[in-house]
């Protein structure tokens, strides 16, 4: 983390008394209500250059800019640490007709989601020197938010972080189960050698669905039921514990998950998890009404299917409930076209970055959560979890990453325009309180008023 830099107060009046000095590349934020886990509280924000120098409390009597300052006013406004999505499927390279860097970040600018973890599912899947970086490359050219990339375990793979300590991937992706693309690793012996021999400060993210239980089911119509995940979170855990390794659970979607975790968390095992929007704002039960309403919509069924699918109403309560147990909340962003979505056999995943915000505000208005949590699960707990530095807070020294937000604009997902390349939402006529007016990634400004205004490959791999 960078230090605090003495000379930033001295700075802050300086810009304001001084009209030349605005012409550098300072910037205030005034007036805005700065949300973190621990409250709310009026301040304004001085950035310099990328990073942000000065908070100061408005109560403390800042003098107000004289004309030509470069200043925004945030009054009315909640500033967000810029949110850090820490599951996303961006389908770079080898799924560029349903996403790619460009299109994938410019959703989460949309959403106020500055920085994304990006899943190595793609076609071929990163699980070398040679496939990861030139993702990487790819990521650099089109990015217009930080990101950062995952590893993907393979069935012999477990040795390639020893053998080749300069890839720079923020953690390594497990799928215990099947999902889209052919990356699984099933069998114990397969799993276990990565809990041996991924480096024990690094995290490894886990999709936790049993495969024999979930061809067991499949062979009798039934569809990755919970006992698929509660099998193998249970075994992922026994891995972590036995091995000494940070264990990350991906999209938790039943109470009994849950259970396992906090039991796990309580006896001192290594062990985070992320909760999806879709997990927690859609049921198998609540689906079937949305279809209802998504018929006029013209959504095929498809379009509320992933991996894990939809649960009962009383495992939505129990994420509800144990909102406490999750250290984020992720989209699990995993656009596929409409045409795949209506076809026979319809791949699994739904887009998610440019919904989980308003669906959050949302709920903090009926009463379900705080925006403190939001600030908890979206912004500090990500950055904790994967130990991204400079991002996540808004404090000196941080990187300049903000989402501004106006939380009393009334509107439906759907009536804006959309930018995943895919074109569609599961929560298309929603109508929800709450939307992203203003973003900044290192101090500049890259989005504003529905708009992305940066230019492809401004996006940077963020440091953890
Ligand atoms: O529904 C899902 N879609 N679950 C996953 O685990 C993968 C994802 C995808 O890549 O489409
Ligand atoms: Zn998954
Ligand atoms: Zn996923």
């Amino acid at each position: 983390m960078r230090g605090r830099r003495p000379w930033a107060y001295r700075r802050f009046v300086y810009q304001l008394i001084d009209p030349v000095q605005s012409m550098t590349s300072s910037l205030l934020i005034s007036s805005g209500t700065l949300v973190s886990s621990a409250g709310l509280r009026r301040a304004d924000i001085l950035i310099e250059g990328e990073h942000i120098a000065e908070v100061r409390d408005a109560a403390s009597g800042a003098r107000s800019p004289t004309p030509g300052d470069r200043v925004l006013d945030a009054s009315g406004l909640l500033v967000f640490p810029g949110l850090i999505d820490v599951h996303t499927h961006l389908r770079q390279p080898g799924g560029e007709h349903k996403e790619d860097f460009y299109t994938g970040t410019c959703a989460a600018l949309a959403g106020g989601v500055t920085t994304v973890l990006v899943m190595p599912n793609t076609s071929p899947p990163l699980v070398d020197g040679a496939t990861f970086n030139h993702a990487m490359r790819l990521a650099e050219q089109n990015a217009v938010c930080d990101f950062g990339l995952f590893l993907g375990a393979t069935q012999t793979n477990a040795s390639v972080k020893s053998q080749d300590a300069s890839l720079r991937e923020c953690g390594l992706k497990l799928y215990m189960g099947s999902s889209t693309g052919d990356l699984l690793v099933e069998d114990f012996a397969a799993q276990y050698a990565h809990f041996e021999r991924y480096p024990r400060d690094r995290v490894i993210a886990v999709h936790a669905e049993h495969e024999p239980a979930v061809r067991y089911f499949a062979g009798r119509g039934l569809r990755r039921p919970p006992i698929c995940a509660e099998i193998e979170v249970s075994r992922a855990v026994a891995m972590a514990a036995q091995c000494n390794r940070r264990l990350h659970v991906c999209h938790v979607s039943t109470r009994r998950e849950v259970e396992i975790i906090a039991a796990a968390k309580a006896r001192g095992v290594p062990v985070t998890c992320e909760f999806t929007p879709h997990h927690l704002f859609l049921s198998r039960q609540r689906c079937q009404d949305r279809q209802r309403r998504a018929a006029a919509l013209d959504l095929p069924p498809a379009c509320f299917e992933m991996n894990p699918p939809l649960r009962d109403q009383e495992d939505v309560e129990a994420l509800w409930a144990h909102l406490h147990v999750a250290d984020c909340i992720a989209t699990d962003h995993a656009p596929h076209t409409l045409e795949e979505k209506r076809s026979a056999n319809p791949p699994m995943g739904v887009p998610g970055l440019e919904t989980m915000l308003p669906l959050l505000l949302t709920a903090v208005h009926e009463g379900k959560l705080r925006l403190e949590d939001i600030a908890r699960l979206c912004c500090e707990g990500p950055a904790r979890i994967y130990k991204i530095a400079g991002k996540g807070t808004i404090a000196p020294g941080f990187d300049a990453d903000l989402t501004l937000v106006d939380p009393s604009a009334e509107w439906v997902i759907g009536d804006v325009p959309l930018f995943t390349k895919c074109n569609w939402t599961p929560f298309a006529g929603w109508p929800v309180r709450g939307a992203v007016q203003r973003v900044l990634v290192r101090g500049r400004r890259v989005f504003d008023a529905g708009r992305v205004t940066v230019e492809r490959g401004f996006g940077r791999p963020a440091r953890n």
